[in-house]
């Protein structure tokens, strides 16, 4: 299988992971569960947006020549800054439980926006 199809499935791979890991412990916020402070739980979301991240270059610059072209990478690649920030104030800085729970409901409408801008290709894909 050619290099290109297999990062393919490792960035869908790693899509499937971060938003299982992300509903996850937004769910454990939520719930004030102390699992949000295992070791494991820590660390796993780092690796997997790692995969994430580096799968995402190579896709676009290896297949699609970014950063020339197109703009629907540039517009995934500002969102998942945006996506990342959000769950940051989510699961960590939020002062208040509201607060995180709003930035959770956030992060999971920019992480839809991704994923649609990815199937159609396009800035707005609404
Ligand atoms: C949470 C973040 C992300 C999600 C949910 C996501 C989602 C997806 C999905 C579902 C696909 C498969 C699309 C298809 O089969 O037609 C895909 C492909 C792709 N993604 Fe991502 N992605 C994310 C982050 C990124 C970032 C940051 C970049 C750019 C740097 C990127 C660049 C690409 C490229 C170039 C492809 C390959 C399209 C192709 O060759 O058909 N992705 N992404």
């Amino acid at each position: 299988m050619e290099a290109y199809v297999i990062t393919q499935y490792v960035h869908q791979l790693a899509v499937a992971a971060t938003l299982a890991l992300f509903v996850l412990r937004g769910g454990w916020m939520l719930a004030g569960s102390a699992m949000l402070s295992r070791k494991w739980v820590r660390i796993t979301p780092h690796i997997v947006d790692t995969v994430l991240l580096v799968s995402a270059l190579y896709l676009a610059i290896v297949g699609w020549g970014w950063p020339l072209t197109p703009h629907w990478i540039t517009a995934k690649l500002i969102a998942l800054v945006a996506y990342i920030a959000l769950g940051v104030i989510a699961l960590k800085r939020g002062p208040t439980k509201a607060i995180r729970a709003v930035a959770f409901v956030g992060a999971l409408v920019v992480f839809a926006y991704i994923f649609q801008t990815a199937l159609t290709k396009t800035v707005m894909p609404w």
